[in-house]
């Protein structure tokens, strides 16, 4: 008896022992994204990470890594395949090599603000454009914005003529390549992390990027003209693998998905106040001038620009442009 005893006894000791050790541990996201943390992506990434850790603690570790410490956008999404980042945000542009439907988004002059995009983003075709990376073993998670796209150069790009020649740094899509070989530019694919330098060195003439990121990542004071042109759209789809999703616990997969929809509701408020107020701290700032078009002037860039729907209609399927274009109706 005395034996029994003691067997239970140093039986549950070993047990209160290993307890700790065989604690699950918990789930880990990695958030890789390009971008500063003080922009609408930045910030969505860090609000996804205060929810879950508030909801799920001790069950799920969130990691933010901004600024490509981690993966630069052209990297991302094949470490997502191979479970090396769980989440992701990269630009709508950069996704050509998954899908080339979401290249809609790449088309200039196609939607007239960033109202009409947020309208195409919520409609059943942008909906379904959500699902068009599944074959490739990515989910859609949602749309987050940033806002529309500025035109930028170390000289005044007032009319389609002033670009000829000009080197353009631009992310990875044939559609903005032949959007600025139409005006007689010069097209360079390039990483978002190399902008500057390129900016600065004078090795590339000028960009094109909504104001958030030309303020938080000072391409403004190395760019002394930036033409307030609007002529396209800069925004992202926040990503994640399907089978990391998949392999997510029942109890767990509902609250993570939630948080991620509360943290894009968040990241699109700050994207409409950033574009406010990055464009209005460039305006105030000595180190460019800000240039506006007029209405003629506009409307050559829009003809220069346009043929580029016709010719990319059969990659990104005519339904889904008509689409677009008709989010520029607002609905009554
Ligand atoms: C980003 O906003 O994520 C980067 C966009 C770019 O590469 O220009």
């Amino acid at each position: 008896m005395k034996m029994i005893k003691t067997l239970i006894a140093s039986t549950v000791a070993c047990a209160a022992l290993i307890a700790p050790m065989t604690q699950a541990a918990p789930i880990e996201i990695k958030f890789s994204h390009v971008v500063a943390e003080n922009t609408p992506k930045g910030k969505m990434a860090l609000k996804f990470e205060e929810l879950v850790e508030q909801r799920l603690p001790g069950k799920v570790d969130v990691k933010v890594y901004p600024n490509s410490q981690l993966f630069s956008d052209s990297k991302v999404l094949e470490a997502m395949l191979l479970g090396d980042v769980q989440l992701a945000a990269p630009s709508l542009s950069k996704f050509q090599k998954y899908t080339k439907k979401l290249q809609v988004f790449d088309l200039p002059f196609l939607f007239n603000d960033i109202e009409a995009v947020d309208r195409f983003q919520k409609s059943d075709k942008g909906q379904e454009l959500l699902t068009s990376l599944e074959k490739k073993g990515l989910m859609g998670m949602g749309y987050l914005h940033n806002g529309m796209k500025q035109l930028s150069a170390y000289s005044p790009l007032k009319v389609p003529a002033d670009a000829k020649g000009k080197k353009f740094r631009i992310q990875t899509s044939d559609i903005l390549a032949a959007q600025f070989e139409q005006v007689g530019g010069i097209p360079l694919k390039k990483p978002f992390s190399e902008v500057f330098t390129l900016l600065q060195t004078r090795a590339i003439d000028g960009t094109e990027n909504p104001w958030s990121n030309i303020y938080s990542k000072k391409f403004f004071e190395v760019q002394p003209y930036i033409t307030e042109s609007n002529h396209g759209v800069l925004d992202y789809m926040v990503v994640t693998s399907k089978e990391f999703w998949a392999g997510l616990p029942e109890d767990i997969r509902p609250v993570v998905a939630k948080s991620l929809k509360e943290a894009i509701a968040y990241g699109n408020e700050v994207a409409g106040e950033k574009t406010r107020s990055d464009r209005q701290a460039i305006i105030d700032s000595p180190r460019s001038e800000v240039l506006s078009m007029t209405d003629a002037e506009r409307q050559q860039w829009v003809e220069a620009m346009k043929p580029v729907w016709k010719q990319f209609e059969h990659e990104v399927g005519k339904d889904v442009i008509d689409a677009a274009l008709a989010s520029n109706q607002k609905k009554s």
